[in-house]
């Protein structure tokens, strides 16, 4: 794991979209894995305005996202679907129908989850995955527990996950109590791994990730056992 330490927010996601604009420029055919929540943003905007100012083109590339809340309507404002044709999709160049998420009002979720893993496949695998990182070490809607799943599943949001979110709904009541989300399989596939993280409520998960111990307790620590994660992230997040 190569780690990647910032000033700051800016400098975060600045970075990161140097490395995802380097790999769109020497393969524009690639597989992007993509991530929602706050953490990301900074990036999409930064890729947004290389896309617009010429830099990039996103025009052959697809995109697979991690996960989504289940059950939702895409057209839902706190669907991850939305989420992303607002901060990304509709700002870029990229063909919509290149770009995949799995399908929150699906009807049978487990084949639906099958199908998505199956479409990663095809598609030749996801060549850069970027991450955030929740505040218990999740990744995706991989929650800590004594067992992770490895495939592409159908999961329960613990009450510290629907506590987090809760901030993006009008009450923590609204918030889906079920999500589709990659597993710890399907995003290892990933060829490059990209995690971002900043401020200090990301600090205690950031230094079990730091440690030498892999634990399903923080599903990151995983990651250790990868062989090309960098985590970009602030000195708060990293603990200094
Ligand atoms: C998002 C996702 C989540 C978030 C995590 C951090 O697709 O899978 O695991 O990455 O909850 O969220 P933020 O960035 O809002 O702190």
């Amino acid at each position: 794991m190569n780690f990647i330490v910032c000033n700051n927010y800016e400098e975060i996601s600045k970075k990161a979209a140097e490395i995802i604009a380097e790999l769109v420029k020497s393969k524009p055919d690639c597989v992007l894995g993509l991530a929602t929540g706050s953490t990301p943003v900074g990036t999409y905007k930064e890729l947004i305005s290389k896309n617009k100012s010429g830099e990039i083109s996103f025009a052959r590339a697809v995109s697979y996202n991690l996960d989504e809340y289940y059950p939702i309507s895409p057209d839902n404002d706190q669907s991850y679907r939305y989420f992303m044709n607002a901060n990304l999709f509709s700002h870029i160049d990229i063909p919509m129908e290149n770009t995949h998420l799995l399908n929150g009002e699906a009807e049978d979720p487990d084949a639906e989850c099958r199908a998505y893993d199956e479409a990663i496949k095809n598609a030749g695998g996801i060549d850069i995955q970027i991450l955030g990182i929740g505040r218990n070490g999740h990744i995706a809607f991989n929650e800590p527990d004594k067992e992770l799943i490895a495939p592409t599943h159908k999961t329960g949001l613990t009450e510290d996950t629907i506590d987090a979110n809760s901030r993006f709904f009008a009450s923590a009541d609204l918030v889906p109590r079920y999500a589709l989300t990659m597993g710890m399989g399907s995003i290892f596939a990933a060829k490059k791994i990209i995690l971002l993280a900043n401020g200090a409520s990301k600090a205690q998960a950031i230094g079990e990730l730091r440690s030498d111990k892999i634990t399903t307790s923080n599903p990151s620590t995983l990651l250790k056992l990868h062989p090309d994660v960098t985590i970009i992230c602030d000195k708060e997040a990293y603990g200094e």
